[in-house]
């Protein structure tokens, strides 16, 4: 165990809180969409820890009572979801498992949750049987991996899981470790952590080059991208989102939450779960959360990636009239494209207000904002109106 395994439940940091806001927030959208096609849905969180935080105010649930209370309080998931939660250290592991068993108790799961006490790689070996059984078969799975540092986290158990139909995961990424590594590792292509992370002796080999010469942040940048590229590469799941966290006590990334699946409408939805998390945080942009800088007028439409966001409306537009639909589902959903639905409803709307887009509905009868019914203190934009460049004429 390290020092931060030591120390993570005695306080309830704000990185914590969004991290759970980000799993709770997301899993009843992966769970719905799951529900429909499979009568068995597993849930892993491999770094599944003590079951509760303590603050002053009481003790908080951590990320195994957080899905317990979400699954058992829904008549399908409760009856579809088996839940797996693994934590290596023995004292942790006891205080989970009577938690767990409480709950059993209070609000129960059809399929009793299965608590083990392995190393995380050990447990994977498990589950790995576990996901061979014929009667679990095709369980598609959604794997939480949660770890404070990075030792025992391997591209190859991500990928075993994450290549299997209707599988997802979603990591924490311990970039400030990883560039510790980067920085002491003398070969850097021989550290076993290196190996195990990003998969291959080719893989750490590539990255090395990649990075020499870049400035931090562009070696930053690198990192992630090389390591994202790996797990789509290895896993087939194309849609993958980084959500940097800052440090609380200075301006530099802390680490990663990273999302990976193969589902569009998955993929569109954590983005909107993760601005959510941000905005409520006071953090601006739909993928990272500020701590350290906690510049409340640090605002999302400040960035050149957002000038260049709002040149590809006008752009589109200006080659016919669109449905606003175009912009608030389909291009979220394109792979490459890190900005939520949130963010392009915005960008319209700033766009309307400028003069330089009109809304109008399907019959070409023009809906400017102040006649439209307000939607959470903003006009509402549906997507089946359209949007047009105002300096085109019909
Ligand atoms: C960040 S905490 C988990 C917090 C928990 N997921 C939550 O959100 O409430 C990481 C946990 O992983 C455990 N751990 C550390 N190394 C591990 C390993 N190799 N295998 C399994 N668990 C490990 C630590 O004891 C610690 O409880």
């Amino acid at each position: 165990m390290t020092n931060a395994d030591d120390k993570h439940f005695e306080t309830y940091r704000d990185q914590t809180r969004v991290k759970h806001q980000i799993l709770v927030g997301y899993l009843p959208a992966y769970l719905n969409i799951l529900k429909i096609t499979n009568n068995k849905i597993m849930y892993i969180d491999g770094f599944a820890g003590r079951g509760h935080y303590d603050t002053p105010e009481g003790p908080v649930p951590g990320s195994p009572l957080l899905a317990l209370s979400l699954m058992s309080k829904n008549e399908q998931y409760k009856t579809k979801v088996a839940c797996f939660f693994n934590e290596e250290n023995e004292f942790y592991y006891s205080c989970l498992n009577a938690e767990v068993e409480a709950r059993q108790t209070s609000e129960p799961m059809s399929i009793t949750p299965v608590v083990k006490n392995l190393k995380f790689s050990e447990f994977m070996k498990y589950m790995s049987n576990r996901l061979k059984e014929t009667r679990t078969g095709q369980a598609p799975v959604f794997l939480f991996v949660d770890p404070c540092g990075l030792s025992d986290v391997r591209m190859s158990d991500l990928v075993d899981v994450l290549r299997r139909p209707g599988c997802e995961l979603f990591l924490f990424f311990n970039y400030d470790g990883l560039k510790r590594i980067i920085g002491l590792a003398q070969t850097i292509s021989s550290s076993p952590t290196l190996l195990s992370l990003f998969g291959s002796e080719p893989s750490v080999s590539s990255l090395v080059n990649k990075i020499s010469g870049l400035k931090p942040h562009q070696k930053e940048q690198a990192i992630v991208a090389h390591f994202i590229e790996a797990l789509k590469t290895e896993s087939g799941a194309q849609y993958v989102l980084p959500f940097s966290i800052e440090h609380e006590d200075k301006r530099m990334t802390s680490h990663y939450l990273i999302h990976a699946t193969k589902n569009a409408i998955g993929f569109r939805i954590m983005k909107t779960v993760m601005y959510n998390a941000a905005r409520t945080s006071g953090s601006g942009t739909c993928l990272r959360l500020l701590q350290a800088s906690n510049n409340r007028q640090h605002m999302i439409f400040d960035t050149p990636e957002v000038a260049d966001m709002k040149q590809r409306i006008l752009d589109k537009i200006s080659e016919a009239p669109q449905m606003v639909k175009l912009f608030k589902t389909t291009w979220p959903e394109r792979p490459n494209d890190m900005f939520s639905t949130e963010e392009y409803k915005e960008a319209l709307l700033e766009l309307e207000q400028q003069g330089k887009i009109n809304v109008q509905d399907e019959h070409g009868v023009p809906r400017p904002a102040e006649k439209r019914r307000p939607d959470k203190g903003r006009p509402s934009l549906g997507d089946d109106y359209f949007v047009r460049r105002s300096d085109q004429t019909t």
